[in-house]
């Protein structure tokens, strides 16, 4: 195969890179909270019921935002059933997953896990059978010092500081909880989002947007609600789950294409609206649900307690995807600010247990591989190579690629989506010279279909990458075929 280039120039920035596109999202869904992040009765539990191997897991994806409680699940939550001595708290008959919800795990719960873990709270109300004023009461229970009522009644003496705050859940879907057209939602969301702020006006907004590229209301709904909200939306809300539905790898891993086309006609929403209403307020995008999933449709949980529901089993081709999402938010760290990958353990996620065992799939490693390489400022690449033309998706460069410059480091990423050739690949940093590696790791392997079992736990995972070669200051290398490589290069000293 012909080399690609990947042409930096160090004052070609894009935006700094936000930490929070590192988030995660924990729903009241399936074994996610419970026999996830939380099962009091594993050997595995702490003195507070946390699963610390579950915990321990994740912390090595140093997650920024964590959203919570839902999902679909939030539309219908009341979230005074959450708090308080835990047994009081009812067990409730919920209709989003068709489960039994005991409210053992809460608000406190939630944000006790979040300061250990180093997690930012990132909490979604119920603007589906909740009321503005009952959001406005959830503000004032986690972030107002103690002396009025909702405040009265958290456990913690000092206030969370809950900054992020989403209004509602995929409310332009016919599904959702309490579901209303563009122009209600709007109505509902700039109430609760006035009190809110009155309450505290430090907490950051995000507006439901459209929940994906095929609603028949996709832009217009958008374009309607933030007009509406004007300058109390922070951030809007965009989800995204793909999947190789036609099982055509070639395609399937082409689907960046259309992730960057979603983040740019969001984000020209966006601006569309900031211009109509000549405000110097931009908001920023928030990709709070996104990941594959299209293998289990298991989301009836018929009345039980952590039922088994959307248990998606990821392989090669899936982590590759994953690979491709963050490369789309780096490329577009201009207007992505927060993404949540959906969701964290068991509900498709990069973690599954079994009892008391835990297995780390195939999406856990680009992340891992991303996260600790996300300091630093994306550089606009102009990539120069073969390209090839998936099926539904259009024309992509075969090695999909992301950089960011930190200093004297330049963090590059790149996938090779031909599942046959190894990828030649050139990075050139136009002002600046690249000199050697500091670490490089590469997942790959040669069938798109292969997974992490029980059995075989390590069938994939990444191995350290070091053939990097340097000279006149470019760094070249050959990516394996159906590849995700992540390489921290050193520079040479600016003079
Ligand atoms: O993440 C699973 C579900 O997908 C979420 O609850 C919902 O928001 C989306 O449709």
């Amino acid at each position: 195969m012909k080399p690609t280039t990947i042409f930096l120039h160090s004052q070609h920035q894009i935006a700094p890179v936000d930490e929070r596109i590192f988030g995660g999202f924990m729903e009241h869904m399936g074994r996610c909270v419970y026999e996830g992040v939380y099962d009091p009765a594993s050997a595995h539990a702490d003195q507070n019921g946390f699963r610390q191997d579950v915990l321990d897991a994740l912390n090595k994806l140093k997650m920024t935002a964590m959203r919570y409680p839902g999902g679909n699940f939030a539309s219908g939550y009341h979230w005074q059933d959450g708090v308080g001595p835990k047994e009081q708290r009812p067990r409730i008959r919920e209709l989003a997953w068709q489960s039994t919800e005991t409210n053992q795990f809460g608000t406190e719960e939630y944000l006790h896990m979040c300061r250990l873990m180093g997690w930012t709270p990132m909490i979604t109300v119920n603007l589906g059978t909740g009321t503005p004023e009952e959001a406005r009461d959830w503000v004032e229970f986690c972030n107002i010092p103690k002396g009025t009522r909702f405040a009265d009644m958290r456990s913690a003496d000092d206030p969370y500081g809950v900054k992020l705050w989403c209004l509602g859940n995929e409310m332009d879907g016919p599904w959702q909880l309490g579901h209303v057209p563009a122009d209600q939602y709007a109505v509902r969301a700039q109430q609760a989002a006035k009190m809110m702020k009155d309450v505290d006006p430090s907490v950051e907004l995000v507006t439901c947007g459209s929940c994906g590229v095929g609603m028949s209301t996709y832009m217009e709904w958008d374009a309607v609600v933030l007009d509406y909200l004007g300058d109390l939306s922070d951030y809007v809300s965009l989800h995204r789950y793909v999947g190789n539905r036609e099982n055509d790898t070639a395609d399937y891993l082409a689907v960046t294409n259309s992730i960057d086309q979603q983040i740019e006609e969001m984000d020209a929403v966006c601006r569309f609206v900031q211009a109509k209403r000549r405000s110097s307020k931009r908001a920023y995008l928030c990709f709070d649900e996104w990941n594959v999933w299209y293998k289990n449709h298991q989301v009836d949980g018929e009345g039980v307690v952590a039922p088994h529901l959307i248990e998606e089993v990821y392989n090669l081709e899936d982590a590759l995807v994953v690979a491709g999402f963050f490369n789309a938010f780096i490329r577009h760290a201009d207007s992505v600010k927060i993404a949540n990958i959906a969701q964290i353990v068991n509900v498709i996620a990069p973690l599954q247990t079994r009892g008391d065992e835990l297995l780390v799939q195939s999406i856990f490693y680009p992340f891992a591989m991303y996260t600790k390489r996300r300091d630093g400022i994306a550089l606009r690449a102009a990539v120069e190579g073969p390209t090839y033309e998936g099926k539904t998706n259009g024309e992509v460069n075969v090695i999909d690629s992301s950089a960011i410059l930190n200093g004297d480091l330049l963090y590059v990423f790149a996938t090779n989506r031909s599942q046959t050739e190894s990828a030649p690949l050139i990075v050139d940093l136009a002002d600046r010279e690249i000199v050697s590696l500091v670490d490089g790791e590469v997942l790959s392997g040669t069938d798109p279909k292969l997974v992490n079992t029980y059995e075989q736990p390590d069938a994939i995972q990444p191995q350290a990458f070091s053939a990097v070669k340097f000279d006149g200051g470019k760094a070249t290398l050959e990516l394996p075929p159906l590849s995700v490589c992540a390489l921290t290069l050193c520079l040479a000293p600016q003079s």
